[in-house]
Parts: structure tokens; sequence; C-alpha cells
């Protein structure tokens, strides 16, 4: 089975790609830092494929695809992970900020299938499928989180991108999996806080996070036995459903989370 995972040097996609290789699976590994996925490559044995690229910019998402084409000859999942967020309100942040996190969240996406949907039609099916798309977003998806309002925007896109193209690719036989995680215990909110440039006082610091390997868990499960979506952390599934029909208990709830981030200010 080859599997292209982006953003693969840190985090959710480096737990995934641990647990896939265990499994046998040939991975291309993605993401900007270089060293990382080598590191990470060393420690599976040396057998995948590095490629460093930049999700941000289109050339980069087509040289991923086109050089795990070349390699393995077949793409059997594709594993759109790669993304960041910024904790900023929605008024303050920039236009340039917008632009990056579009660029790298929701266009690293859509031309990573753009490139990887075609290769996957000519495949021939196995156990009953040519290929999978995988769209790592969130379960931010279901309800924007306050003062990350840019991010849980691309996440929103993610997940209307993959129900779209879900019914779309039904007679191509590929599947496509939203994968929606809870706060999880990776560099995110690092990340999150050096964009910023100041600490959060952020949701991803509560019992009720999970591990990257919980997650990846979830997702492998999924690539196995490939489903519509994944929640990791299956009662959040049950708990957004509710705050979909009722917008003022979502309101309730990100008022406190919005008291706690004021406080750290
Ligand atoms: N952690 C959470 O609480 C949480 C919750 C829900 C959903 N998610 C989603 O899960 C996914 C993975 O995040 P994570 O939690 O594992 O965060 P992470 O530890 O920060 O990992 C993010 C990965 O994305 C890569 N990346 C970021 N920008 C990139 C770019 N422009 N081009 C290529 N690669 C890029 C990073 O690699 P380089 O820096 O080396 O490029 C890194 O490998 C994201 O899409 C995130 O939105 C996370």
């Amino acid at each position: 089975m080859s599997v292209i995972i982006s953003g693969a040097s840190a985090g959710i996609g480096r737990a995934l790609a641990r647990q896939l290789s265990e499994k046998g699976a040939r991975l291309t590994l993605a993401a900007r830092r270089g060293e990382k996925l080598r590191q990470l490559n060393d420690e599976l044995g040396g057998k995948h494929l590095v490629v460093v690229a930049d999700d941000g910019k289109p050339e980069d998402c087509r040289r991923i695809v086109v050089e795990a084409q070349q390699r393995f000859a077949r793409i059997d999942t594709l594993v759109a992970n790669a993304g960041y967020g910024i904790g900023r309100s929605v008024v303050d942040t920039t236009i340039d900020e917008w632009r990056d996190i579009l660029a790298t969240n929701v266009l690293g996406t859509t031309e990573l299938i753009r490139h990887a949907v075609p290769i996957m039609r000519q495949q021939e099916k196995r156990d009953g499928l040519r290929g999978q798309v995988m769209i790592v977003s969130s379960a931010a998806a279901r309800r924007g989180l306050v003062y990350f309002g840019a991010y849980s925007a691309t996440k929103a896109a993610q997940l209307s991108v993959a129900e779209a193209l879900r019914v779309e690719l039904e007679p191509d036989a590929i599947a496509v999996t939203s994968v929606h995680p809870v706060t999880t215990s990776t560099e995110f909110f690092q990340v999150a806080e050096e964009r910023v440039g100041r600490k959060l006082q952020v949701p991803g610091r509560t019992p009720l996070s999970q591990t990257a390997d919980q997650v990846a868990r979830a997702m492998a499960r999924r690539i196995a036995n490939p489903s519509r979506e994944c929640w990791p952390h299956e009662p959040s599934r049950w708990l957004l459903g509710l705050a979909t029909l009722l917008p003022v208990a979502g309101d309730f709830v990100m008022r406190r989370v919005k008291r706690v981030m004021d406080g750290a200010r």
C-alpha cells in the first residue's frame, strides 16, 4: 500500500507515518523541514520517500504527487494533513495572514487532490477501491473557535470539499474521508503562538485533549476500512452536532473559552 502523508515531519502526520510503516505501507513523507523527514525515514528503516515541499505552493503539491507515483507506481491513500492555526481575532487577522492560511490549509489540500485523483482513477481496484482521499480537517469544521476564526474557516472549507468530493468520486470507486480531531498534543499550538508572537491560553491544555498517537490510530483504522468521517474523539461528534442545532449552546461554551483566553493576554 502506498500512502502520501503531507505534514509528516511532526504531530499527527508523523504519528500516522510510524503506525502505517509498522503495517508495511510504503510512504511518501512530505513537509518543509527536510531534516525532520529524513530523521523519521531513518527511524523507519529508510524505505520511504522524502519530499521537501511547501503545501502553500501549488508546484510543490504537484511534485509530491508526481514523485510518489514515480517511486511507488500507485497512490492508495492521499492524506492531506499539513496545516497550521493562527490565534487571532477575525478583525485583527490581516489579509496576508488570510492568504497564507488559505493557501496552505485549503489550496494545499485541493492541489494535492487535483493531482492525485487522476492517477487514482487509472489504477486497478484493490479491495473494491481505486484509492482514498483523507482530509485532516478538525472538530472546528463544525463550530468556529473563538480567536481561531481564520483557522476554523479553513477547516470548514476542507469539510465542504470532502462532502462534495465524496459524492463526485463515488462512480470512480475512490473513497473520501474527512478527519475531525479535537485538541491534540502536537506542535500545533506552539506554531499558532509563534505566528502571533504571544502565549495563548488554549483548550489544547485540558484533560480532554488527545495524543497524536490516538488520532493516528483512528486514522489508520479508516485507511484500512474507509468511512465518510473519522472522529478520533467520538463524543465530540455528537456534541458538535448539537451545537449545530443549537448555536446558542455553542456560543455559551465559546464565551467561556474567550474569557479564559482573554485572561491570558
Ligand atoms: N493539534 C490539534 O489540536 C489539531 C486539532 C484538529 C485538527 N488538527 C489538524 O491536524 C493537522 C496536523 O496538525 P498537527 O496537530 O499535527 O500540528 P503540527 O505538529 O504543527 O504538525 C503540522 C504539520 O504540517 C506541516 N506543515 C505546516 N505548514 C506546512 C506547509 N506550508 N507546507 C508543508 N507542510 C506544512 C508541518 O511541517 P513543516 O513545518 O516541516 O512544514 C507539520 O509536519 C493540521 O491540518 C491541523 O489543522 C490539529
